[in-house]
């Protein structure tokens, strides 16, 4: 266990993330991640994508310390995440993730954990920018709305956008996304695209991609698989390499227009 109260004194200097041979296991035995280096400027968009158990969830856990690396290093800002003291790093980095946890609470209050001091007009702001009016709207007593209360029922796309919200209230340079994954319902989706690049503008972004169309506009795609940077590049250098990447995208285009189709 670390002490509660940090000594370690490093600051991030900017919302550059950089990771230098990053090696990790779960288990000692297996590598989840083996021999990661990448390095994402401040303001860029960088997309994990890659077969399921590829080791996506677990470097985006390394990179916000949910897990320490055995072999290498983790630099924000320049900084190494260890000698980060962790509230600076908490006030660093941000998280949505498919399953961000929605307290028991209003939605003023979900929203105020990304920042308990921010004004009613501030967190309004936040939710109009991650498109959240209708949700807010759609209640008699809208931001007073108690989540978890009888009849009161929000699907996995609007908990997303509150999330989103929460975390554009918390205003961290650097934002870690786990895209939820596709939902049934096309509206919804447009709003968590538009909710997400508002989040995305002018913050360092890793996010972790289930529908290859969102990674179209990435600096730099990394794919991943069995623990092992196979292939990166920009989504068009990754489609002329016809190879892993390309091969996931003849096929998402092929259920995109099955789907299609299917209407
Ligand atoms: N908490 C854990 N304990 C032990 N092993 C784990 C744990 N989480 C993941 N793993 C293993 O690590 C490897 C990488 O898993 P990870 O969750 O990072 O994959 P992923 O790329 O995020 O997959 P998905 O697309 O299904 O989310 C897998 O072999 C997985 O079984
Ligand atoms: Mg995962």
């Amino acid at each position: 266990m670390e002490p509660l109260v940090s000594t370690n004194t490093a600051r991030p200097k900017d919302a550059s993330v950089e990771l230098s041979n990053v090696t990790f296991s779960y288990d000692g035995n297996k590598n989840a991640l083996e021999n990661i280096s990448l390095h994402v400027k401040p303001g860029e968009t960088i997309a994990f994508v890659g077969p399921s158990g590829g080791g996506k969830s677990t470097l985006a856990s390394i990179i916000s310390r949910f897990f320490d690396p055995q072999e290498g290093t983790v630099r924000i800002g320049g900084a190494d995440v260890k000698d980060i003291p962790k509230e600076e790093l908490m006030n660093t980095v941000s998280f949505v993730f498919q399953n961000s946890r929605l307290i028991k609470g209003t939605i003023l209050e979900n929203i105020r954990l990304g920042n308990p001091a921010a004004k009613k007009e501030e967190v309004q702001n936040a939710l109009k920018a991650a498109q959240c009016m209708d949700i807010i709207e759609k209640f008699p007593k809208g931001l007073e709305t108690r989540i978890g209360t009888e009849g009161i029922y929000l699907s996995g796309g609007e908990q997303q956008r509150l999330a989103i919200a929460r975390a554009i209230l918390k205003n961290s340079p650097i934002i870690v996304m786990d895209e939820a994954i596709a939902f049934a319902d096309p509206d919804n989706e447009n709003l968590i695209q538009e909710a997400f690049s508002q989040l995305a503008k002018g913050r360092t972004v890793i996010m972790i991609a289930h529908r290859l169309s969102t990674v179209r506009h990435a600096d730099c795609i990394y794919v991943l698989k069995e623990g092992e940077i196979k292939e990166k590049g920009s989504f068009d250098d990754l489609n002329a390499m016809k190879g892993i990447f390309s091969n996931m995208w003849n096929d998402y285009q092929k259920s995109a227009e099955w789907k299609v189709n299917a209407i």
